[in-house]
C-alpha cells in the first residue's frame, strides 16, 4: 500500500502559519483590487456607485441618456400629471428644444411645465425645502441644456486592453493554480475543489475574452461575460483560500499516514517503500 496524500495538517506549525498568513494577504489584495475598480470605473457615466454602464463604457463604449429623459422616463417626479409628462417627453426628443423652451405658441410651453411641475425642489431657493435638490436647478434654459445632452463613453483603446490582459491573466490563472494546488491538499474533498477551480478557470477566460471581444458587433452579450467570469473568479478564489485557511486550523484533517507503523510527525522522515 502506498503512502496516502500529505495534508496540509500534516504541516508544521510555522509552515501552516506562514501559509495562511500568505493566503489571507492574497485575498486581501484581491479585496483592494476590487476597490479599486470601483475606484477606477465608477465615474464613466457620472451616476454613484460601479454601474453596468460603466463597464459597458470602458470596453465598449456606452450612450447615457440625457438625465432629464432618464428621470422624466423613469416616473419622476411621482405625482407629475400625465399629459404634462408627455409633454416634456416630446419637446425633449424634438429637434428645436431650445428654440421652443418657451415658445408661446405650444400649449403647454415647456418652461412653463417645468415651472409647475420641477421648481418647488429644483431651484435655488426652492419652496419644498425638504423634498429640495438644490444641486440641480432647472429654472433657466442654461440650467436645463447639459442636462438634455446624451453623452457618450469612449471605450478604452484595444491596445490598453491587451496590454492589461497580458500582465493580469497569467498572475490570476497562477494564483488559481497556487490555491487549486493547496486546496487540493486538504481534507474537503477533491470533486468539490476540482468544480470551483473548474468555475474560476472558465470565469477567469470568459471575463478576459469577454474585456477584448464585447465590442465587436455580435458579441454584446460579453458584458455579462466580464462581469459574471469575474465575479464567478473572485468568488471561487475566496472560496478555495478560506477553505485553505480553516483546514490548517480546524482540529482533524491529517492524512492518516501517521496510522502506520513507524509514525513520525515529518513525512520525509517515512522509511521507503521500495519494490522487491
Ligand atoms: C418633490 C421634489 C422634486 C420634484 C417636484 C422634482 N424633482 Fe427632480 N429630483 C428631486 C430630488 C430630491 C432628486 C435627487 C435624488 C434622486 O435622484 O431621486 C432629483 C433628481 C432629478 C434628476 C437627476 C436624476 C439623475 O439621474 O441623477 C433630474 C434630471 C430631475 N430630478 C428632473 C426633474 C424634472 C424634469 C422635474 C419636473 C418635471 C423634477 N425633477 C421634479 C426632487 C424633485
Amino acid at each position: 500500500m502506498g503512502q496516502r496524500t500529505p495534508r496540509l495538517k500534516d504541516f508544521g506549525f510555522l509552515l501552516r502559519v506562514g501559509l495562511s498568513v500568505a493566503v489571507f494577504a492574497m485575498l486581501a489584495g484581491y479585496g483592494v483590487a476590487g476597490y479599486y475598480l470601483k475606484q477606477h470605473y465608477e465615474n464613466r457615466d457620472e451616476q454613484p456607485g460601479l454601474t453596468l454602464t460603466d463597464i459597458e463604457g470602458a470596453y465598449k463604449g456606452a450612450e447615457v441618456p440625457p438625465p432629464m429623459m432618464g428621470a422624466l422616463e423613469g416616473g419622476h417626479p411621482e405625482g407629475m400629471p400625465e399629459a404634462d409628462r408627455q409633454a416634456l417627453i416630446a419637446w425633449l426628443t424634438s429637434e428645436t428644444t431650445e428654440r421652443d423652451y418657451e415658445n408661446f405658441d405650444l400649449d403647454p410651453m415647456p418652461a412653463d411645465v417645468i415651472f409647475d411641475n420641477c421648481l418647488s425642489c429644483h431651484a435655488r431657493s426652492p419652496s419644498d425645502t425638504d423634498n429640495a435638490y438644490t444641486d440641480m436647478p432647472l429654472e433657466y434654459w442654461d440650467d436645463i441644456a447639459p442636462l438634455m445632452v446624451t453623452k457618450r463613453i469612449l471605450p478604452k483603446d484595444r491596445k490598453i486592453v491587451v496590454a492589461s490582459i497580458h500582465a493580469h491573466l497569467p498572475t490570476m490563472a497562477l494564483v488559481l493554480i497556487a490555491m487549486t494546488g493547496l486546496a487540493a491538499l486538504t481534507r474537503w474533498p477533491g470533486f468539490l475543489t476540482g468544480l470551483v477551480s473548474i468555475a474560476c478557470g472558465l470565469g477567469l477566460i470568459v471575463d478576459f475574452a469577454g474585456q477584448y471581444y464585447v465590442r465587436d458587433a455580435g458579441f454584446e452579450w460579453l458584458l455579462w461575460g466580464i462581469v459574471g467570469g469575474g465575479t464567478i473568479y473572485a468568488a471561487g478564489v475566496t472560496v478555495l483560500g478560506l477553505a485553505v485557511i480553516a483546514d490548517c486550523w480546524l482540529p482533524g484533517g491529517r492524512s492518516g499516514n501517521q496510522a502506520k507503523a513507524g509514525y513520525t510527525d515529518d513525512i520525509s522522515q517515512k522509511p521507503m517503500q521500495r519494490p522487491v
